[in-house]
């Protein structure tokens, strides 16, 4: 049978892959699932796999599940391996968000200053994974959720030397479900042609005669007379301006807010902070109270509350890849995978997020060409952020990490940026060895 091994197992996540794993047993036959986590998320892990365990006997299916904080005894024999692990947990992203608004940017987990040090935290780790898999499952493959996802991925093909990798997201996910319901169509009657990277992608909408329906979409979602779209959970719903998605003629993702119009979202991420507190103070209480409900002894199956968190359907994408790769389904998903000249403007060993379309051997991107100007030069300025991001996480180099938030639009330049970084590095010490 299938062993599955899941690293960051004590998530609050973990009943959402538990129930993808129970509705997919018929074809996809996971015999064991290992939860592993480290001794401070021993607690979190005890109740969540507790849970997991009530899940499959309610199921009613033939599948062991180990709670373990040694990680190599798990990995052993693995034919998959899942990543959803935190670094720092849930305080570190609390950093990432407060120490950047105090020099008025953003503060968020995967872009700007707050998501190049959740990579700096978070690489080194994922490659230690690695090579805990090169000698105990060299044969298994890596289904990366950790964010920040893209660089994760390209870390691990590029430096990791490891083939057998996909990074997933559940953005592309809510995308194609909202935007068929807005246009009134049935999503598998539409093809959804995505190229970009990780939280920073566009994409394209056709009908079943291949006409091209993303105007239509555009204007139906933030036109005039636009009602509300839904989005993720994580993301302010602020109106992108029509003008400009017209001129793009494609799509953007909603994390493409910080990009297009930063002071709005800064504004809303400033007010929130002072209110509710920032997603990530937001988040932690909602995990407390997620964990309270995990804990009762009849509860078997996902509570509603887990909607409340970004990742909607997470365990659709996570279970369904893992499902194509083994029964060699050829499903069209979007993964996070190597460029191999799909995309002309990046560079072909990078990480990209794209359709393509998943069998036995991974993940074959469908060929998309070149981006227009407006696309292109904010992707390319994005991309050389990100490998100067990879390469100081990798190295600890401080001169490279000054040159990645120089680099990056939501960071200032000269001596802000500096100033900035230095913070950022001694608030996360304790998780940054290699600086
Ligand atoms: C989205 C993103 C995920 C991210 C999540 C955060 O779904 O795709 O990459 O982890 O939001 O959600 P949270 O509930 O933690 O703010
Ligand atoms: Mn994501």
């Amino acid at each position: 049978g299938l062993k599955i091994v899941t690293i960051g197992g004590g998530s609050s996540y973990t009943p959402e892959l538990v129930e993808g794993f129970i509705k997919r047993y018929h074809e996809l036959p996971v015999k064991e699932l290992w939860l592993v986590d480290i001794e401070a998320g021993r607690e979190k892990l005890e109740i969540v796999g507790a849970m997991a365990q009530r899940m499959v006997k309610a199921a009613g299916i033939d599948c062991e599940i180990h709670l373990t904080l040694d990680r190599q005894k798990a990995l052993k024999g693995a034919d998959f391996v899942t990543t959803q692990l935190r670094v720092g947990h849930m305080d570190a992203r609390i950093k990432d968000e407060t120490i950047p608004n105090k020099y008025g940017l953003i503060g968020q987990e995967t872009n700007g200053a707050g998501g190049m040090l959740k990579a700096f935290r978070t690489i080194p780790v994922i490659l230690e994974i690695v090579e805990d898999m090169k000698v105990l499952c060299p044969n298994a493959w890596l289904i990366n959720f950790t964010n920040p996802a893209g660089m994760v991925t390209e870390a691990v093909l590029r430096y990791g030397m490891w083939e057998k990798v996909i990074g997933l997201c559940n953005v592309p996910i809510v995308a194609v479900k909202n935007e068929s319901a807005v246009l009134e169509e049935n999503e598998d009657t539409l093809f959804f042609k995505f190229a970009g990277i990780n939280h920073l992608h566009w994409h394209k909408i056709y009908g079943h005669n291949g006409q091209d329906l993303t105007r239509q979409a555009i204007d139906k979602l933030y036109g005039p007379d636009a009602k509300s779209e839904r989005i993720v959970e994580n993301i302010k719903n602020m109106r992108f301006l029509h003008e400009q998605l017209v001129q793009l003629d494609m799509l953007p993702c909603p994390y493409h807010r910080y990009y297009y119009m930063t002071d709005a979202m800064l504004q809303e991420e400033l007010e929130e902070a002072k209110g509710e507190g920032t997603r990530g103070q937001v988040v932690k209480r909602l995990e407390e109270s997620l964990f309270e409900l995990y804990k009762d002894p009849n509860l078997d199956h996902k509570p509603e509350e887990l909607e409340k968190r970004g990742g909607a359907y997470y365990s659709d994408a996570a279970c369904e890849i893992i499902n194509s790769i083994y029964n060699n389904k050829g499903t069209q998903m979007v993964v996070s995978t190597r460029n191999n000249g799909a995309i002309n403007d990046l560079p072909v060993e990078s990480a990209i997020e794209i359709t393509s379309v998943i069998t036995s051997h991974g993940a074959e991107p469908i060929h998309f060409g070149s981006f227009p100007p407006a696309q292109r030069g904010l992707l390319q300025l994005m991309k050389s952020m990100e490998e100067l991001t990879i390469e100081a996480a990798v190295t600890g180099n401080y001169a490279t990490a000054l040159q990645a938030f120089t680099s990056n639009p939501l960071v200032q330049s000269g001596d802000s940026a500096k100033a900035l970084l230095d913070e950022l590095l001694e608030a996360h010490k304790q998780y940054l060895p290699q600086f």
